[in-house]
């Protein structure tokens, strides 16, 4: 069995969370936000040629690069052969290398003694610094070379090969690319659509055969706060079906034509999605299928200025009201999973949230909270400088 070192993204809890039911965790690395896994699910769930590793790491939003576990070596020029070797192993031209625990010395080391020992082969690391992906994405540096990233843990230095990196070119296309983006709504980052998206189906996939497998890829996907459909195409990427809905008759237009738009793309099929003009408190009526929900939600007004303390208490209740009217129809039509975000006010160096009360409202209706590594209910996604963080949940219905 293959074991891979996975680079996560900026959200770590959220990178470890979508990864449960497609990998076995063996180690994960809070200071280097770097996790070793095996046993990695490969789905193509569109039949795409693209490798596995490369299938598996595009299903995720939040890890950023992959590599093999080559071997372990407890001696500097044992390691350095070693990557000789797999150089000298293949036609290629390009090398570069990422360094987690060894310094600036090990990275100089490697670089200066591969230039010397090599001389067809470009060294791709300048001013002696750690390759970013989006260098390995743009130099092509996977296609027309080797990156290797050395992890050094106390005596050890564990040598990995990249095999596959976040395709960048795909995210910017679903995400600056859209037909219709509005930026007064908050742009909900493709990333995390699709990290929501793997935090609702997450549990179809845990340890099922195969064959059940391909079947709950016939499961429906509701985001009932649709907006311009960010998470309606996600799941029609990852080879769902999906609903969409929300408030505004306009958005819904418009997500139809991103649907449709992205597509063409990403060769999914159109007839994949219905969208649907509908307030979320009854979002599914009419509707007589299983679906798991995965949303951003509503966050409240969309503020361009730092909201007082009386504007953040207005919106909360807001909030938490709709939220209520809407768990309690979800609970109803007896929908199992939902994953989605809640608003967290940035406020004087502390967070004002709403979950602590809405998760108290949603295990009255019978659903518990999918907790997250750090055993914590929720979790936040957020940028610098945002008024307004998401607070990510996941629930799941026990009676
Ligand atoms: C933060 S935006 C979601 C954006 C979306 N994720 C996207 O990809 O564009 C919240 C959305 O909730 C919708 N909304 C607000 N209240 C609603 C309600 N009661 N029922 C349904 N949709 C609602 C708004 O119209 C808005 O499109």
């Amino acid at each position: 069995m293959k074991t891979y070192l996975l680079v996560l993204g900026r959200h770590p809890e959220l990178s470890r969370a979508e990864l449960r039911g497609k990998a076995d965790e063996v180690f994960y690395d809070e200071e280097k936000n770097l996790l070793i896994a095996e046993n990695l699910q490969f789905t193509n769930p569109r039949s795409l040629p693209r490798g596995e590793e490369q299938l598996f790491i595009d299903q995720l939003g939040g890890t950023i690069r992959m590599a093999e576990v080559v071997g372990e070596f407890f001696d500097k020029t044992k390691l350095q052969q070693a990557i000789w070797k797999r150089i000298e192993a293949a036609e290629k031209f390009k090398c570069g290398f990422t360094v987690f625990g060894g310094g600036k010395k090990l990275l100089s080391d490697l670089i200066f003694s591969t230039k010397d020992h090599f001389d067809r082969i470009r060294v791709e690391n300048y001013k002696q610094e750690n390759l970013t992906s989006g260098q390995i994405f743009q130099r092509r540096i996977l296609q027309k070379g080797h990156e290797f990233i050395i992890w050094k843990r106390g005596e050890s230095y564990l040598l990995c090969e990249t095999v596959a990196n976040q395709n960048l070119r795909n995210y910017e296309l679903r995400d600056r690319k859209k037909d219709f983006r509005d930026a007064k709504m908050g742009m909900l980052p493709p990333k995390l659509a699709q990290i929501l998206l793997n935090l609702a189906t997450a549990d179809l996939e845990t340890g099922l055969q195969t064959e059940i497998k391909n079947r709950d890829r016939s499961l429906t996907v509701l985001d009932p706060f649709c907006g311009s459909g960010t998470v309606n195409i996600e799941a029609a990427i990852a080879g769902f079906k999906t609903l969409g809905s929300d408030l505004n008759e306009r958005f819904v237009g418009k997500a139809a034509e991103n649907f449709a738009q992205m597509a063409e793309k990403f060769r999914y099929p159109v007839t994949s999605t219905e969208f649907r003009t509908k307030n979320a408190t009854l979002c599914l009526e009419g509707i007589d299928m299983p679906v798991v929900v995965a949303t951003e939600g509503w966050l409240g007004e969309n503020f361009e200025a730092r909201p007082d303390r009386e504007t953040i208490h207005k919106n909360a209740g807001e909030v938490l009201d709709l939220w209520r009217q809407v768990l309690n129809h979800l609970a109803e039509k007896k929908v199992d999973v939902i994953a989605g975000c809640l608003p967290a006010w940035n406020r004087a160096g502390s967070k004002q949230t709403v979950s602590e009360k809405f998760l108290l409202h949603a295990q009255k209706l019978g659903y518990k909270p999918v907790l997250f590594a750090d055993g914590k209910p929720t979790t936040f996604y957020e940028r610098e400088d945002a008024f307004v963080a998401r607070e990510v949940f996941v629930l799941k219905r026990t009676a």
